[in-house]
């Protein structure tokens, strides 16, 4: 081997600020943001989340507010989740496609509101059920795939009708990206995208988020292991984004975010398709109490967290740190 150095010293293309600055591979900009939002009823109302420490849950009219704020920012996108009274909660989640349910109203509020944002909105059944599962189950309680499709069918239709821009459905039936697509077609709304969460993982990092939108308590001691991917695998990452490509996906999505880049890198390299990645409530809340104790630096960490989930292959990023990050980087 042909000795290379001193010829190349990699360390010359670090020594000052604008020499990294011009050769810096990836860098975050505010239309690399979306900033998820539980929504509840009423007005004028705010919650605080107890294990997602600066994360309110807010009624449409505050959430409309907040997503102006943000709009100055430079946000392009917000994703929207809602937290379901307990009396409109039933076995098979049929709230879900009540046109004038809280999620449409949702939709409907910030689309008049608000322009030029996109709203991101989650197609699963887990605020509607009484059994917090994502989908509806049989007698000897399994999910049932087929006829939990038909109902998101319609919870996508009835958000498309909204004016939704992008459906999200984060449920992890087989076959609803088809299903899906076709009855937007047949329904004309050909433009409404479709962003699938594609490699959703059973992971034990949505805990904050099943608090957040309060299905915590409906699952119990049940978990999704049946639907959503478990946390071993690869394979079967890049099966899902190959059906959901070919089902009619806009956008794939993997979730959670900074375990599992290895599989945002992967299908990167795999496939023509933009990515996006979800920082979940877990990672969110495992930064917050870190930095907390001062045992991190919280702006430097989350940007640098940031930046390696781009560095990895996302197109974008669902993080409750957003606005934060919107903020840093004025
Ligand atoms: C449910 C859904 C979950 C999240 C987004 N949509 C939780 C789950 O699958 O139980 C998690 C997001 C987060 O943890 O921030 N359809």
């Amino acid at each position: 081997m042909k000795k290379s150095f001193p010829n190349i010293r990699l360390r010359r293309l670090r020594n000052n600020s604008p020499i990294r600055n011009l050769v810096r591979e990836n860098v975050l900009s505010s239309h690399d943001l979306i900033q998820p939002f539980f929504i509840i009823e009423g007005n004028n109302k705010t919650e605080k989340i107890k294990s997602m420490p600066g994360i309110h849950r807010l009624s449409i009219d505050l959430a409309i507010k907040e997503i102006k704020v943000l709009q100055k920012l430079g946000i392009q996108g917000v994703a929207l989740f809602p937290c379901i009274q307990k009396k409109y909660k039933t076995d098979d989640g049929h709230e879900a496609f009540n046109d004038d349910g809280l999620m449409q109203r949702a939709i409907r509020s910030i689309k008049k509101a608000v322009k030029d944002i996109a709203i991101i909105s989650d197609v699963a059944l887990d605020p509607y059920t009484t059994h917090g599962q994502d989908g509806i189950l049989s007698s000897n309680n399994k999910i049932l795939n087929d006829e939990t499709v038909d109902i998101l069918v319609k919870q996508s239709l009835s958000h498309a009708n909204c004016g939704v821009d992008i459906i999200a459905p984060s449920d992890m039936m087989d076959g609803r990206i088809k299903a899906i697509r076709k009855s937007l077609e047949k329904n004309k709304y050909v433009d409404t995208k479709i962003l699938s969460y594609s490699a959703k993982y059973s992971s034990n990092y949505y805990g904050p988020f099943r608090d957040a939108v309060g299905s915590v308590k409906n699952l119990g001691k049940s978990n999704k292991d049946t639907y959503q991917m478990d946390f071993s695998n690869k394979k079967d990452a890049i099966r899902e984004v190959e059906m959901d490509i070919s089902e009619g996906a806009d956008i794939i999505m993997i979730k959670p975010g900074l375990p599992y880049l290895d599989i945002v890198s992967k299908i990167n390299d795999m496939f023509n398709v933009p990515i996006f990645i979800y920082q979940v409530s877990g990672e969110y809340a495992m930064i917050k109490t870190a930095t907390k104790n001062n045992y991190l630096d919280e702006k430097k960490v989350v940007m640098e967290t940031l930046v390696c989930m781009k560095r990895a292959g996302a197109n974008a990023i669902i993080t409750y740190y957003a606005k934060d990050a919107l903020q840093w980087m004025k």
